[in-house]
């Protein structure tokens, strides 16, 4: 028995989904923890392309266990959608392949109202969310005034509940942010049906952390965002609003944190973010359009075109201690191919010294001036690549200068979208 937990170390989208799905082929049991329908997770197997954005990675192989556990926000028309597309390629077959917690919590309309009408208000200040309704549902939560997936799935909790909470939730949405506010019919009637379809899925997921433990089931924990996203940890306030981080897996599971053995960090081999927020080594230049066109760094949730810069490691160590890495997956490798000269930042210039942290205030992320090492680029092409000996000397020179500033032993290297793509180096189950 042994638990992993695959973690992004940088703004999100550093290929989560890929290496979920790769190293699903490792476990028995995969489980989403935190975030929710902002997450998208884009899969490549036997060229075609699947973006999951609830249900987790590991959903393509068809013997494995996938949990949504408590950690998670639900959307549930946009879960029971992406059940139904799963279910008509042949996936999923029964609910017992898809288990989720009778804890998490449920996003409704009035959540992406709210979202979408505070960023609107923001104008130029805006967060950039993906406008999911992530953030006041993770707020409700807190508050107090959530609605569960076990209220959700009784049409008499349902009921009682939005009697509860919907009327002050309106008024904040008329007096507050001048929207129009929902009835409390409309929603109920809408969202029965979505819950008579989630029904068979919700339980105790708690409980069958217990048998799995048992039987010696080797759980994969699926991080979204990234760690610069994270809500504590991240560059708030351009944050989401929830863990990203590695020891939220147990809190957001049900498992207990003696129970997970390593962590996992994902890393692109550049930089990306989606969104507003201080970006350090962002390339507003030519160099930047040619990471995001070669890289195709366009959102799997929005479509938005993703910022890019250079690999910061600063980023990527502040990652490594907040959670406890024991390895790290470096991603999108081929992209860099035919570059004369690569960057990497290793620390930063503020007011006249060098610090190597991330700073605490947005004001002064946003002044920062990275510090950069170059190395030469390589040529070579890299996308059919499958082990390290493979690799160009310039390419392998990167990868171990990366290894060695970091600190951190490599589990392996991706070299395309697709499962095969990829450079073994070792089982993080091992
Ligand atoms: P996630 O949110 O971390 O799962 O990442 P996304 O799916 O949002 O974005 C990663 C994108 O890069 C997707 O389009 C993947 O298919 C693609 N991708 C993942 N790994 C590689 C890689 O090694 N090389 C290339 N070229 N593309 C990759
Ligand atoms: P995956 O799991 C990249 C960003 C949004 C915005 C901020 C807050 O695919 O890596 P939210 O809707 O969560 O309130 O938005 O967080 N964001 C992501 N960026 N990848 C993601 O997920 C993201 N999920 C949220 O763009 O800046
Ligand atoms: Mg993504």
């Amino acid at each position: 028995m042994s638990n992993v937990v695959i973690v992004g170390t940088q703004w999100g989208d550093e290929g989560k989904g890929k290496i979920v799905d790769y190293f699903t082929g490792y476990a028995d049991v995969v489980v989403r923890f935190q975030g929710g329908n902002n997450a998208g997770h884009t899969l490549v197997v036997n060229n075609k392309t699947t973006i999951l954005h609830l249900v987790p990675s590991g959903a393509l192989h068809p013997k494995k266990v996938c949990v949504i556990g408590n950690g998670v926000v639900v959307d549930p028309k946009v879960l029971v959608e992406e059940i139904q597309t799963l279910k008509k390629a042949g996936y999923l077959k029964n609910p017992s392949l898809l288990r989720i917690s009778h804890l998490a919590h449920v996003i409704l309309p009035y959540h992406r109202l709210i979202d979408q009408l505070r960023e609107k208000d923001k104008g130029d200040g805006k967060i950039g969310t993906t406008g999911r309704g992530i953030g006041p549902c993770y707020e409700d939560k807190v508050a107090r005034r959530g609605i569960r997936m076990a209220d959700f799935i009784s049409s008499k909790l349902f009921r009682e509940r939005l009697e509860e909470i919907l009327p002050e939730r309106n008024r904040y949405i008329e007096q507050v942010l001048g929207g129009t506010p929902f009835k409390l019919e409309e929603i109920f009637s809408e969202y029965l049906s979505l819950s008579k379809a989630l029904r068979p899925y919700i339980g105790s997921v708690e409980e069958n952390f217990q048998q799995w433990e048992k039987n010696k089931k080797h759980i994969l924990f699926e991080g979204a965002q990234g760690t610069s996203l994270d809500v504590d940890h991240g560059t708030y306030p351009f944050v989401t609003s929830s863990n990203t981080v590695a020891g939220y897996a147990s809190c957001g599971s049900g498992l207990g944190p003696t129970q997970i053995d390593q962590v996992v960090g994902i890393s692109k081999a550049y930089t990306t973010r989606v969104g507003s927020g201080p970006f350090p080594t962002e390339l507003k230049d030519s160099m930047g359009e040619y990471l995001r066109e070669k890289g195709g760094e366009y959102g799997a949730t929005t479509g938005r075109p993703r910022r890019c810069g250079w690999i910061d490691l600063v980023v990527i160590r502040h990652a490594k201690i907040v959670n406890g890495l024991t390895s790290l997956v470096l991603t999108k490798m081929d992209v860099l191919s035919g570059l004369k000269k690569i960057k990497l930042c290793t620390g930063y210039r503020l007011g006249g010294k060098v610090i190597k942290q991330i700073p605490s205030t947005v004001e002064d992320l946003t002044k920062v001036k990275p510090i950069y090492e170059e190395m030469n680029g390589w040529e070579e092409d890299l996308t059919q690549v499958t082990r390290w000996k493979q690799l160009p000397v310039r390419a392998k020179k990167y990868v171990e200068r990366i290894q060695d500033w970091l600190e951190i032993p490599l589990t392996s290297i991706s070299v395309g979208p697709s499962r095969q793509q990829h450079i073994v180096l070792k089982n993080p189950f091992k």
